[in-house]
């Protein structure tokens, strides 16, 4: 087109300018609320989707663009075909089977092993230098999965764990507390599912822990209570699924959340699934789960020494363990 007249010795364009490209596997529910949520926060230069459904696909892309004169310019795009996706700094997998009411994440494994399968690879064929994040469910298993069948290094393969459970978490303490759920320092970890573990004795509220705080302010505080906050926290999902059929607002957030901490080197502690041998006690097999991790353009920079007390280190074993049981009973 000339539409601009291009001005004389124009300066060609500065090679040191980054091209930031995400591609989000599955159009889903969960799929298009982290594409609209990296989108109104200005995350990506370039945004691609890829499902199975070429008619959904078509529809979900042409919906965001028609969003365009009022969103960052991102150049959206979507296709059936994985060739899209080629040298992509983050690919966020979201395909699969979801629970229906009363379903556990775990049930879903069998289903979403095999679509792996046909997804992992290209992804790695076309962006052997990206990122990967995986919210597939069962995650953390699937993690581990998406991990063998790239081939890649495991700080770039990342699940996004329990960094939705640990927000829940944020909320219900700060809801408990009358403060903002931002001030709230709070970590789930383990398995994104029914064996998670509070980690209570590491809690703040604007820099002051959260046990003595509530013992200071005179807030009768047991036991009960804080089992009970975690509790909610891990029938959040089947309560939503109960009532509207799926959960998407808040994985959109923690994903996109995830996805700036990694392109923009944030180098943020988020509780995310990684590679877990070697940590905590944890060394009977390959397994990934959550653990507070600092995260950055390499991919997970490392994990944090945090304090566990024994209680809690034991827990963090057990649902290790719960995992791996999983794992070994189909052989992978
Ligand atoms: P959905 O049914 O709305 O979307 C799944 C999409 O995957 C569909 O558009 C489908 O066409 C696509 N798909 C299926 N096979 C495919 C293939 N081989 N290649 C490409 N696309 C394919 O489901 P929803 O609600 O979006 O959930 C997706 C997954 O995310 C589920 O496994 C769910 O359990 C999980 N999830 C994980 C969360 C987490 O915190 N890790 C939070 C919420 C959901
Ligand atoms: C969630 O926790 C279902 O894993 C999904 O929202």
């Amino acid at each position: 087109h000339a539409f601009f007249k291009p001005i004389q010795e124009a300066a060609p364009p500065s090679p040191t300018k980054r091209h930031t490209k995400i591609s989000v596997i599955g159009a889903g529910n969960v799929g298009m609320a982290i594409a609209q949520t990296i989108l109104t926060q200005d995350l990506a230069d370039e945004l691609v989707l890829v499902d199975a459904k070429p008619d959904k696909l078509r529809g979900e892309m042409l919906d965001l663009q028609h969003a365009a004169a009022f969103l960052p310019r991102t150049k959206i795009i979507a296709s059936v075909d994985y060739a899209v996706t080629a040298g992509s700094d983050l690919c966020i997998v979201t395909a699969g089977a979801r629970q229906i009411a009363g379903e556990s994440r775990l049930n879903l494994l069998q289903r979403n092993l095999t679509l792996y399968s046909d997804i992992i690879p290209p992804l790695a064929r076309y962006s052997p230098d990206t990122i990967l994040m995986i919210v597939s469910n069962p995650v953390d298993v699937l993690t581990y999965v998406a991990w063998k069948l790239s081939g890649f290094p495991s700080n770039r393969v990342i699940g996004s764990g329990t960094n939705l459970d640990s927000s829940r978490f944020r909320f219900l303490i700060a809801d408990h507390l009358d403060v903002n759920a931002q001030d709230v320092q709070a970590y789930i970890v383990g398995e994104h599912g029914d064996s998670s573990v509070a980690l209570w004795s590491s809690i703040s509220v604007g820099g002051v822990p959260v046990l003595s705080f509530l013992e200071k302010q005179e807030i009768a505080y047991e036991k009960v209570t804080l089992e009970h906050i975690h509790r909610e926290v891990i029938e959040s999902a089947y309560e939503v699924i109960r009532l509207k059929g799926y959960t998407s607002w808040a994985i959109g957030y923690s994903v996109a959340n995830l996805a700036r901490a990694i392109l923009r080197d944030q180098r943020r502690i988020h509780a995310v699934s990684v590679l877990a041998k070697g940590f905590y006690g944890i060394d009977d097999g390959e397994v990934f789960l959550s653990l507070p991790a600092q995260l950055g353009r390499g991919g997970v920079l490392g994990v944090t020494n945090v304090h566990l007390t024994d209680e809690e280190a034991q827990k963090l074993r057990d649902s290790a363990k719960t995992i791996l049981e999983y794992q070994r009973q189909l052989g992978i």
